[in-house]
């Protein structure tokens, strides 16, 4: 790669955006880590948005972005969607917080339970990692027993007992400051091996839950296969092991019932987040209500305090994510949106994929639902033996997950300078707001990329 074109690149993005560099400086000064989330972390300067329209956004300096980011997920419906505002506001109005139940959070979990398979009883948390958190809790307190299996590369949130595991390399420590002994409570294997599921459930008797993202690994970027998720379901039955779908990013948008809807897969327990709060902070743990009778108070003293699920929290179920949510599920249930998402996601893949074609370019587009990725192929080796772009579709994890670092910044940095943001990685989810004519505008960021990645020779094509 030249450092030159690098540098200039980073030049004329940071003079697009000087008050974004002010904002930065001043973040520096206040901010932990500079930024709210790891992902936020951009060279030279990150994004700061003023507001969102549909499928697009703007940061404060006015330059517009097509957004594949969308709310890391949750506004399957766009950026500042009428209802939702309209919702909120009238919420907002009647007092935004109570700290007792009210009539919209019984309202958003019959919904809930009306359009996911297995939610026969709801529990509202504040986010997807709280989510996990409770349902892990949940699956030991049903069976006893202590450890979780988990998959390589799955991402479940960043609290201690799913930290480990979801970044390569997976036998290193997720983060410091995890006690050492919460290792040793989980089991990590590959996913797409049934047979290794089950050796391992054999071996280990301790294993209270298996978790997984039924998208695959870090929402479809590892693919995962019908089958994986239909024989895991008979093996953890069988070793009478819970099976928790983590449906934080694939719920509400791989089908109204998510991932489990349509892989035709129910799970003991399900976690939500996102696209459930209609873009405001919320999770839920679903699950049969045999495991959530965990939480039920019997007017026994000693089953009370001895023998059931705690769980408190502030702002669960608060009135303004349950009115979003609300609004965000009803249109939900009716099939709509999804379609529509999936349609414009469609005509991406296709587009950009044609891009990859037109150049030669040693990688592919995929993803399923709503949702893209992008894979370049860097191993020379891979791309000697490859005569054809299709030859290089692979559901190795490593591959898929390995590409190298000073790639995706790049390609990050170079989408983003010619007016497209993504969600991590080099992959996006879009909504049903977004437009034929944004994805034209994107097709033409995204050859604009692609052609600069292969002149710096960060990718090659499939002929050298
Ligand atoms: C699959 C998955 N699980 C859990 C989480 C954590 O959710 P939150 O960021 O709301 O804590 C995420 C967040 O992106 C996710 O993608």
């Amino acid at each position: 790669m030249s450092q030159n074109k690098t540098n200039d690149l980073i030049a004329a993005y940071a003079a697009k955006r000087p008050e974004s560099l002010k904002w930065y400086a001043r973040a520096q000064e206040t901010l932990a880590g500079g930024v709210g989330h790891d992902l936020r972390h951009f060279v030279p300067v990150p994004l700061y948005i003023t507001h969102g329209r549909g499928g697009r956004k703007w940061d404060v300096d006015g330059n517009e972005y097509i957004d594949f980011l969308m709310g890391n997920g949750s506004l399957i419906l766009g950026h500042a969607d009428d209802e939702i505002t309209e919702a909120i506001r009238e919420a907002a109005a009647d007092g935004t917080h109570f700290g007792n139940d009210h009539p919209r959070h019984i309202e958003w979990a019959e919904l809930v339970q009306k359009i996911v398979p297995s939610a026969e009883r709801v529990r509202f948390v504040n986010s997807g990692t709280e989510a996990t958190h409770l349902a892990l809790r949940l699956a030991r307190a049903f069976t006893g027993r202590t450890k979780i299996l988990r998959f390589e590369g799955h991402f479940h949130g960043w609290h201690d007992g799913v930290i480990h595991g979801f970044q390569p390399p997976f036998d290193a420590d997720g983060s410091l400051g995890v006690p050492a002994h919460i290792r040793g409570d989980h089991v990590t294997i590959p996913d797409g091996n049934l047979d290794l599921v089950d050796i391992t459930l054999n071996k280990q008797s301790d294993i209270a839950a298996a978790i997984l993202e039924p998208s695959g690994a870090s929402w479809g970027r590892v693919p995962i296969s019908t089958e994986f998720l239909q024989g895991l379901r008979n093996i953890t039955r069988r070793h009478g092991v819970l099976l928790i779908f983590d449906e934080i990013v694939t719920g509400f948008r791989f089908a109204p019932g998510g991932a489990q809807q349509l892989h035709d897969v129910t799970p003991d327990l399900s976690c939500f987040a996102k696209i459930l709060a209609g873009g405001l902070p919320g999770g839920a743990v679903v699950g049969i209500a045999e495991v959530m009778k965990l939480f039920d108070l019997t007017g026994d003293p000693h089953h009370d305090r001895h023998q059931r699920v705690t769980h408190q929290g502030t702002f669960n179920g608060s009135p303004l994510s349950a009115a979003a949510g609300i609004v965000a599920l009803n249109r939900i249930a009716s099939g709509q949106p999804i379609e529509t998402a999936n349609a414009v996601t469609v005509y991406l893949r296709e587009q950009w994929d044609a891009v990859l074609e037109k150049h030669g370019i040693a990688g592919y587009v995929y993803g399923p639902s709503s949702t893209f990725h992008i894979y370049f192929e860097t191993d020379v080796e891979q791309i000697k033996n490859a005569s054809r772009r299709s030859d290089l579709h692979t559901t190795d994890a490593g591959r898929l997950k390995g590409m190298p670092g000073s790639l995706i910044q790049h390609y990050q940095r170079l989408l983003r300078h010619h007016g497209v943001d993504n969600m991590s990685s080099t992959g996006g989810v879009l909504s049903a707001a977004h437009t034929h004519e944004d994805i034209d505008e994107a097709t033409v960021a995204f050859e604009k990329t692609v052609v600069a990645l292969r002149d710096e020779g960060l990718i090659a094509t499939i002929d050298g």
